[in-house]
Formats: structure tokens, C-alpha cells, sequence
């Protein structure tokens, strides 16, 4: 205390302070007189993160400005749980926290309503964990398959993606603590994303890649965005005044704060200026940056001040400002419920023939799959959440009464006992594994070996996990690829011909946050579900699945291509170092996921939209009834099957022939049903607004949808399209909006 006055007293001696500093404390109705009473030096550091927190494991901080009564405020990943540290130094207790499902599953269940339901219960964690904000969603877009981030993500169409986000955000701050969308934007890969310059065209970008950001700050109004690593069309994002203020702020009207993905350092002044107010994780070099600028007249003031007073008015609504009192014990038993009733939502039946699931009259299982035994919970980096232990496959299974051989269970141990001495051996942690986050090798499995275990079991299931990360794009080629292994080819065939030979079904379980390939194996399991990385309870969520107890609901937020190959991205991804001066030139323009290959006409092995249920739906009367500003619709739902069970309705609307060349279809709005009982019925409402039908026309850098008739398509999936009807706009619809985000450089 004594220290800090003294400071105040000679900085006040040395005329850096403001005399009015001494009084002022800061609250929610006095942020000019605060912003008045500060030192540059004091403005500098609300503009530059810490590192330290007082919840270890938190990703950062912003400055804590204890004269002026300025608290702290932590930072903490993201997104598929809060990420702290379990454990602390010279403390008993543990800190644990739930691993929800990954963002690909959460966009799965087309549930807008589960989805800030998940956000609600995430944000109590970090309220009851003493942190701020959660650096959550990212809802980048799937340009490719390989981009090893996807997992965290949502979709490759920017609706989807942008109303999921829009809902997490709603949910987490529901509690009183904020949100980061995130990586904004166009971090469309994980090789050399901190320099890369995504080179896209404005219509691309306008209609794919900000979309989605669009709809999240419109309809969420997050606290804070977070700005990407890379580069878009020249400048990097973080430095980019077109990108963070003349559209976001001033088109989109998000009034929050942006902060730097953990960058490290870039140009200092000209993020301030481009509106970047918080830079993380930090650094002082970066203070003296700022106060150097203003003095040297390089950096405005003015640009300053309006960075201070966002964070300001983004402090005063912190749990930290209000000093509220957490607990460390947010409730994470109903969490784990929540996630267990939640993950078979999103997961996907892609295949079940001769009635293989629900599974009937099956006793013992034959687990074949290193990953059965240790289920991938989530993918890896900072969307991975420090969890005690997920529930197995092997487990979830045990639990509802269905035994494992152990033969085969004792083998895979003897695998997986190896590989974690070997890990040991060279010094690598092993940590990770307990809380069944890393894949393991797998093991050759023979034909005779599959013959045995088809004697001792009535089915097999042979998990299939590819884990992804942070950092890297996922290879085509090898253990965590796109394609699977010459082992796990093996494997398949060799278990199916065994089981089939003894007149027996085998499931396939695909534990993998990403697409995978599917096409050169399918016809050979009875069934395959891709249950993802569906969080700490994802054994017993599987097993709910496979059991009949949960029927999954969900729907491919992305296209299953034959070949990776076969994306127009594919030619130009990722861009290495050295190849290609580091520039991703979006060659392929719009034409990503379903918008490519519906339009192309192009094969693919399971079609965006795509997801079988236990029961059967039909689509009747749908009705388009012309708005002020759109168009609303209906389509009544009916349960036609045997079991209860939800059914989502992809609404896609095919445009009118007019100035711009478009996809075949895009989706325009989605809705899912309540859980129908046999025979039930719902009509679903939709609602279209002429700007959401509009595309982008760059020459004239308006939005524009054409006059004429608009065919509306109610589908199961995008190639299953069940009942339509049309929707004539009368007059053309326009809307005029900045020019800029020009590429630097020719596609
Ligand atoms: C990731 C962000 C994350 C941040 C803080 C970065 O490397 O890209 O998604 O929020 O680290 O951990």
C-alpha cells in the first residue's frame, strides 16, 4: 500500500498524473472521468494482456489497474469447455471441468436451442471458476476437410455456423461473463496460419467467410471478437481498419471489444488504429510501443481512447468488476447429464442396414479399435478441456449391461501399456492419455483373430478414431489422416468377413471431430455412426446410441466427399512455407462444401445435410406466405416410424437467374423438430429476409437479391429434397455497403 502511493505521489511530483486520478474509482457510470484520470502509461497497459491470472491454466488477462479500481479480468479457452488446470500447486482440491461435445457435433444437432442450452451450462463454469470471458465459439468455415481446427468449428455453410454461434454466445453470457467469437477471420488453416495470407475475393468473402461472423455479433452481441493470426487480402487481420472497424463496428454494429488471437507481436500502432484494443497475450515491449507512438505522433490519442474506453465499458460488466464471489464448484454432475442427453443430438447414423441398430438381443460385443477403450473426448490445443477422465466406449457399454470380450480388451491394453512406456521412454506426457485425449496406435488385426472373437460375441463394433489439432492440418495419408490406414482397411474387412461369415452385423463407430474417408468402405459394416468427439460422457453417449436409448438425431454440417481430392480447395491447401510465398489464393471462390458439389453435380460419399434416424419422417403442406421484408414458411412433420425421434428441416432456396452466377441451392433456414412420438406431427415455421436472400455483387458492392420466383426446398438433406413451393420477390432488393477487403493481389 505504502509502495503505491509513493508512486502515485512522485508520478503526481512529476506531473504524469492527472490531479483528478486520486479519487476516481471506476463504475459503470463514470468510464470519461476514469478515462480522463489515466496516465498514457496506464492507457498502454489496459491495451496490452497479462499473462499471469490468478486461475492458472487461464490463457491470459487484461491489466489490473488497482488505483483507478480496475480488477483483472481472465481470459480462459475454449471452445468445447472451459480449458484451466485441474490441479494447483500446494492445493488438495481439483478443478475440474466438463469436455462438451466439439463444435462439428453441437452444429450436427441443428438444435439452436440445445446448443445455448450447452452455452448456459459452459458459462456457469467459468462464472463458478473465477474467469471473465470464454474464448468461444470459433465458427470459422470448413474450407477444406483437412484444416485440423474443423473439430472446433461448425459447418461449411456460414448459416449454420453463424446461428450456432449465435446461440453459444447467448447462452455463455446468459451468466453475467462474455464470449470471444473467434479466429476472425478466414484462419481457414492450421499450416503457417500465423502469416498466411488468405487471398479471397470480396463476393467470396462477404457471402462465406464473414457471413457467419455476421450473424453471430447481430444475433449473439458478444463481448469481445478475437481477431485471426493470419493475413486476409494483403494486411494481417489484427492490423486491418477495413476489417475491425469499418465493418464490424460500423456495418455490423458490434460495440464490444476485439482482441488479438496470442499473436506475439505485430505492428503495435497500427493495430490500435485499425481498432484491435486488446493485444494478447502481451508483452511490455508493446506498452512502450504505445506510449512512444502517442508521444512520437505516429499513434492518435484519440485512436487510444477509444480503445481504453471499450475495455472499460467491457470491464464493467465482468464478474471480476462486480467482485462476485465464485464458488469452484460449479455442478458438474448435471453438466455430464447435459452432455449425455445432449451428444446423441448431433451424432450421425450414416449407414444402418439389416436392422443392425438399435442392437437387439446382443450380449457380448467384440470391441475391436484401440480407441474403444479410450474414447477421444476432444481434439487437441486450446479447444482441448482438462478433464479427469472420459467414459469409454468399453465402459458407456459395461454400463448399460453389455459385456466386452476380454481376450480382446486384454490385447488392446497390452497395446496401449506399450506405447505409454514408449511415451515415457522418450520423455513425452502421458497425461494427456488418461483423460482419453490422444489417439493410440492401432493394431494389426488378422482374419483369424477376427474369426475367434466372431466365435465368443453376438456383434462387433470396431472404432475407427482420427484426432486432430491445433497447429497442423490433418495429412490425407497416415494414423490421424483422412484416409484411413492400411491397418484399419485391414481391420474392417477382415472383422466384417469374419462376422458376416458367422451371421453376425458389425457396427462401425467413427470417433473423429472431422470427415473422414468413407467411400472405399462402406458397403462393408451393417451400420456406421459418427459419434465425434462428443465430450467426457462420450462412452456412455454412444452406448445410449447403440442401445436404443437415445435415437441420434443428427445431420452432417458438412460434405463427406469421395476423395478429399475432390474439393476445388483441395489444389491450393494448405500452403506451405516456401511453395507458395505463403499465400492461399481461394481459387474455388463460393464454390465450397455443398455449394460446389450440388451445383457440379458432383458424387459425394454422404451429402451436407446428410443423417438416417431409427424411425422415418414425411413432409407435408409446406406454405410460403409473402412478408414486408421476405418471406415466412411451414411444413408440417410427421413421425411415420415405430420409435420416437427428431427430425431437422433444411430449408434451401434456389434463386432466379439473374447478374451473378449462383449455387444451385443455399441453405436459407433450418428448424428441427420436438421428439415425435409415433405418429405425431409438427409444423415448423421459417422465416427468410430479403437480405438473407440477397448475394454479393463486388462491382457494385451491394447486396442484391434479383426480382422474380424463388423456388423453396424442404429438405432432409441437401440432395433429399421432400416438398417445395416458390416465393416471388417483386421488386429487386438491394443494400449499398463499404467497399473494401480488396484483394492485394489477383485470383
Ligand atoms: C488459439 C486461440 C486460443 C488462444 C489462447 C491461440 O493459439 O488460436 O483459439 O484462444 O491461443 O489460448
Amino acid at each position: 500500500m505504502k509502495i503505491r502511493s509513493l508512486f502515485i505521489s512522485t508520478l503526481l511530483l512529476a506531473g504524469l498524473l492527472p490531479a483528478a486520478a486520486q479519487s476516481v474509482k471506476l463504475t459503470a457510470g463514470n468510464i470519461d472521468a476514469v478515462l480522463k484520470a489515466m496516465t498514457l502509461e496506464e492507457k498502454a497497459r489496459l491495451l496490452v494482456g497479462e499473462r499471469q491470472t490468478k486461475v492458472p491454466g487461464a490463457a491470459g488477462a487484461t491489466a489490473a489497474i488497482p488505483r483507478l479500481g480496475i480488477p483483472q479480468t481472465i481470459l480462459s479457452d475454449g471452445p468445447a469447455g472451459l480449458r484451466i488446470n485441474p490441479t494447483r500447486k500446494d492445493d488438495a482440491r481439483t478443478y475440474y471441468t466438463t469436455a462438451f461435445p466439439v463444435g462439428s457435433l453441437v452444429a450436427a444437432t441443428w438444435n439452436v436451442e440445445l446448443a445455448e442450452q450447452t452455452g448456459r451450462a459452459m458459462g456457469d463454469e467459468v462464472l463458478q471458476y473465477g474467469c471473465d470471458v470464454l474464448l468461444a465459439p470459433g465458427l470459422n468455415i470448413h474450407r477444406s476437410p483437412l484444416c485440423g481446427r474443423n473439430f472446433e468449428y461448425y459447418s461449411e455453410d456460414p448459416l449454420l455456423a453463424g446461428k450456432m454461434a449465435a446461440c453459444t454466445v447467448r447462452g455463455v453470457q446468459s451468466n453475467g461473463v462474455g464470449t470471444s467469437v473467434k479466429h476472425f477471420a478466414v484462419n481457414s488453416q492450421e499450416t503457417e496460419r500465423t502469416s498466411v495470407n488468405e487471398v479471397v475475393s470480396k463476393r467470396t468473402l462477404r457471402e462465406l467467410y464473414l457471413r457467419n461472423f455476421e450473424i453471430a455479433v447481430r444475433e449473439g452481441h458478444p463481448w469481445t471478437v478475437m481477431s485471426s493470426y493470419n493475413r486476409l487480402n494483403g494486411p494481417f487481420t489484427q492490423e486491418n481498419r477495413q476489417l475491425l472497424t469499418t465493418l464490424l463496428r460500423e456495418e455490423w454494429g458490434f460495440d464490444g471489444i476485439v482482441m488479438t488471437d496470442w499473436t506475439g507481436t505485430r505492428n503495435t500502432v497500427a493495430q490500435v488504429h485499425a481498432g484491435n484494443d486488446l493485444m494478447e497475450p502481451g508483452n511490455n515491449e508493446q506498452v512502450t510501443q504505445i506510449v512512444e507512438a502517442v508521444k512520437g505522433g505516429t499513434l492518435a490519442m484519440e485512436d487510444v481512447d477509444i480503445c481504453v474506453k471499450r475495455i472499460l465499458q467491457y470491464i464493467v460488466k465482468t464478474p471480476a468488476f462486480r467482485g462476485y464471489k465464485y464458488s469452484n464448484r460449479p455442478d458438474l454432475e448435471a453438466h455430464a447429464r447435459l452432455v449425455r442427453e445432449s451428444a446423441p443430438e448431433g451424432m450421425v447414423l450414416l449407414k444402418n442396414e439389416n436392422a443392425a441398430l438399435p442392437m437387439q438381443g446382443v450380449k457380448t460385443v467384440a470391441l475391436f479399435g484401440a480407441q474403444s477403450y479410450a474414447t477421444l473426448a476432444c481434439g487437441l490445443g486450446s479447444g482441448c478441456v482438462n478433464i479427469a477422465s472420459a467414459v469409454s466406449l468399453a465402459q458407456g457399454l459395461s454400463n448399460a449391461g453389455i459385456n466386452h470380450t476380454a481376450d480382446l480388451s486384454d490385447l488392446y491394453k497390452m497395446g496401449r501399456d506399450f506405447d505409454d512406456a514408449h511415451s515415457k521412454m522418450l520423455q513425452k506426457s502421458n497425461w494427456d492419455r488418461a483423460a482419453g485425449r490422444t489417439q493410440y496406435p492401432e493394431l494389426a488385426i488378422s482374419r483369424y483373430l477376427a474369426d475367434e472373437q466372431a466365435k465368443k460375441s453376438d456383434l462387433a463394433i470396431i472404432t475407427i478414431a482420427h484426432e486432430a489439432g491445433e497447429g497442423w492440418d490433418r495429412p490425407i495419408e497416415g494414423w490421424r489422416g483422412f484416409n484411413l490406414t492400411a491397418d484399419e482397411l485391414d481391420m474392417i474387412k477382415n472383422v466384417t468377413e469374419a462376422y458376416h461369415a458367422a451371421g453376425k452385423k458389425v457396427v462401425v463407430v467413427i470417433n473423429s471431430g472431422s470427415v473422414m474417408e468413407t467411400a472405399s468402405w462402406k458397403a462393408r459394416p451393417d451400420a456406421i455412426l459418427m459419434a465425434w468427439q462428443p465430450g467426457g460422457e462420450a462412452g456412455n453417449a454412444i452406448a445410449d446410441v447403440l442401445t436404443g436409448k437415445a435415437n441420434p438425431s443428427g445431420k452432417l454440417p458438412m460434405t463427406w466427399p469421395i476423395d478429399v481430392m475432390d474439393h476445388p480447395s483441395s489444389k491450393n491447401f494448405p500452403t506451405r512455407k516456401g511453395t507458395n510465398d505463403e499465400v492461399s489464393l481461394h481459387h474455388e471462390g463460393l464454390n465450397v462444401g455443398y455449394r460446389y458439389f450440388d451445383t457440379a453435380r458432383k458424387e459425394v460419399s454422404y451429402p451436407f445435410g446428410y443423417g438416417l434416424s431409427y424411425t422415418t419422417f414425411a413432409y407435408s403442406k409446406p406454405q410460403v406466405k409473402a412478408t414486408k421484408d421476405g418471406f415466412t414458411a411451414t411444413v408440417t412433420v410427421k413421425n411415420t416410424g415405430k420409435v420416437a425421434g427428431k427430425e431437422s428441416v433444411q430449408l434451401y432456396v434456389s434463386a432466379p437467374k439473374g447478374k451473378l452466377e449462383k449455387p444451385a441451392k443455399e441453405l436459407r433456414a433450418f428448424a428441427k423438430t420436438r421428439k415425435l412420438a409415433p405418429g405425431e406431427s409438427q409444423t415448423l415455421s421459417f422465416a427468410v429476409s430479403r437480405y438473407a436472400l440477397a448475394s454479393f455483387d463486388e462491382s457494385a458492392s451491394q447486396w442484391i437479391a434479383d426480382a422474380g420466383q424463388y423456388a423453396v426446398l424442404f429438405g432432409a438433406n441437401v440432395e433429399d429434397i421432400r416438398c417445395q413451393a416458390a416465393f416471388t420477390l417483386k421488386k429487386a432488393y438491394t443494400q449499398q455497403v463499404n467497399d473494401i477487403l480488396q484483394p492485394d493481389q489477383e485470383l
